[in-house]
């Protein structure tokens, strides 16, 4: 089994933005609403603030109460629609079940959307324009990049079809250019292992450990495990384990290229979203 560790494309991204600010008049500003407060969201969040202040970004957090209601959070995103220094917005989701999140995602300006969750964007992806791109699909085409996997006349086939993940990938994956034969599946998908034992490569993001193990896969397939699940281990510091969508271990022996988790798409996902927000304050400065 190959291991296709992600830290390095990161970092390689990372570096990439930071020489690009030299050339900026001002550096990218990017905001991030917290409104649900569960662990997950918490870390992904403290993550991409992290990475904003490593890169020199002017970054903005805003942590809104629970409570908070559908019309502040509607209004702090119309505030940052006008604000300059702002370049990319981004609302972590899920958001508490009183507030419409297609409500709050249309309301991001389209131009400042660097999730390129709104409909303007997923819409220009679909048809192949430039757009923001949503950040887990592009760093997955990233690493495909990164360690020259071929994707023209492959089988692909995709797990899972959200609006983050699923269905953005299999746009990127269609694109010509990219020419890849496409399968998407889902939860009522009657046999699994029909698509993915003819696939090349196998994007897995059904948010379910364990859902892809070695007799799932052909040799020499390459396997990009999306899934972020946190397992009890009370050996950790913390008590739980990451843990991806795919049974790595069961690979041991097998000719398979796999990513990791953690150290995988995850450390993409956040690379990518300040190369949105680089891009988004290039293309506002007029350069
Ligand atoms: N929740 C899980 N993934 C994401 C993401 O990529 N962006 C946002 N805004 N929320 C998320």
């Amino acid at each position: 089994m190959r291991r296709l560790g992600c830290k390095e494309v990161a970092d390689a991204v990372m570096a990439d933005i930071q020489k690009g600010c030299s050339g900026l008049r001002r550096m990218p500003g990017l905001a991030v609403i917290l409104v649900s407060h569960d662990a997950a969201s918490e870390t992904y969040v403290r993550k991409k603030e992290e990475s904003a202040i490593a890169l020199g970004f002017e970054h903005r957090q805003y942590t809104l109460p629970e409570t908070s209601s559908e019309e502040e959070l509607l209004s702090l995103i119309d505030t940052l629609n006008c604000d300059d220094a702002i370049d990319g917005i981004l609302v972590q989701l899920p958001l508490p079940g009183h507030i419409n999140e297609k409500r709050v995602i249309e309301r991001i300006s389209a131009d400042k959307d660097v999730d390129g969750f709104s409909p303007v964007n997923a819409g220009r992806l679909m048809i192949g324009e430039d757009s923001f791109v949503p950040c887990t699909p592009k760093g997955v085409m990233h690493i495909l990049s990164y360690y020259g996997i071929e994707t023209a006349g492959k089988n692909v086939t995709v797990i899972g079809r959200s609006n983050i993940v699923g269905k953005p990938m299999a746009a990127l994956l269609m694109q010509r250019g990219v020419d890849a034969t496409v399968t998407v599946c889902n939860t009522k998908t009657k046999d699994l292992k029909e698509h993915t034992l003819i696939s090349d490569i196998i994007i897995v993001a059904a948010g379910a450990p364990g859902t892809i193990d070695q007799s799932y896969v052909k040799d020499g397939a390459v396997v990009i495990d999306v899934g972020v699940n946190r397992i009890p281990d009370s050996t950790k510091k913390k008590g739980f384990r990451l843990v991806g969508d795919v049974d790595y271990q069961s690979f041991e022996n097998r000719d398979v290229s796999i990513t990791p988790v953690p150290g995988g798409v995850g450390v993409m996902t956040v690379a990518m979203l300040m190369e949105n927000t680089f891009i988004s304050a290039r293309r506002r400065q007029g350069l």
